[in-house]
């Protein structure tokens, strides 16, 4: 079973990444995506093979499962996600399985963020695993290198994974 993982934040020196690097390194058989460094297009309708688009859809079919590891901006997701997600829509991610990590620079660990991914990726039809990973305080507990910091969240990354796996294999059979 592969995953990939795709990390969501745009912004430079985006503080994302590194929970994404830690998660690639710790995955047998993970690819990183970092948003921040393809050309997703505006979406303005279903068939546009402009910018990165044909690259990612090619990439992305080929998943058996997907971790999205996300910021929270006012309450909600990156546009460039959202923008990846409408162009993909449930011909990519339909029956495949999505883990959820939320990230953000406060205590409240991107709450509302969790909440939006997991209707959206249940909108269109993915097999989202329940068990989510909340990395709140993100600069405390991660570099941007992708080291865990703070030793007291590996337990929670590793059950996150874990749960990927578990859920992924059990789709794919
Ligand atoms: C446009 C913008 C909006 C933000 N809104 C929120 C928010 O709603 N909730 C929150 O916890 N943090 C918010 N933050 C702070 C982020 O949690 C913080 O920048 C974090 O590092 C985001 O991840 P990133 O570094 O990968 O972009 C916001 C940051 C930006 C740039």
């Amino acid at each position: 079973m592969n995953i990939t993982i795709i990390s969501a934040s745009p912004r430079e020196g985006r503080l994302s990444l590194g929970v994404a690097k830690h998660l690639n390194n710790k995955i047998e058989n993970s690819i990183l995506i970092d948003l921040g460094e393809f050309n997703i297009p505006r979406f303005t309708g279903f068939g546009d093979t402009s910018g990165d688009l044909e690259q990612l859809r090619e990439t992305l079919t080929k998943s058996d499962a997907f971790i999205i590891i996300s910021p929270e901006y006012n309450g909600g997701y990156p546009g460039i996600l959202k923008d990846l997600i409408d162009h993909c829509s449930r011909e990519t991610f339909a029956n495949k399985t999505v883990g959820i990590a939320s990230v953000s620079a406060g205590a409240m660990a991107g709450v509302r963020v969790a909440n939006h991914l997991k209707d959206a990726f249940f909108n269109i039809q993915s097999i989202v695993s329940p068990r989510l990973l909340m990395a709140g305080n993100v600069g405390e507990r991660f570099s941007t290198e992708g080291k865990l910091i703070d030793d007291s969240f590996q337990g929670q990354v590793d059950s996150f994974i874990e749960s990927i796996q578990w859920l992924g294999n059990k789709i794919k059979d």
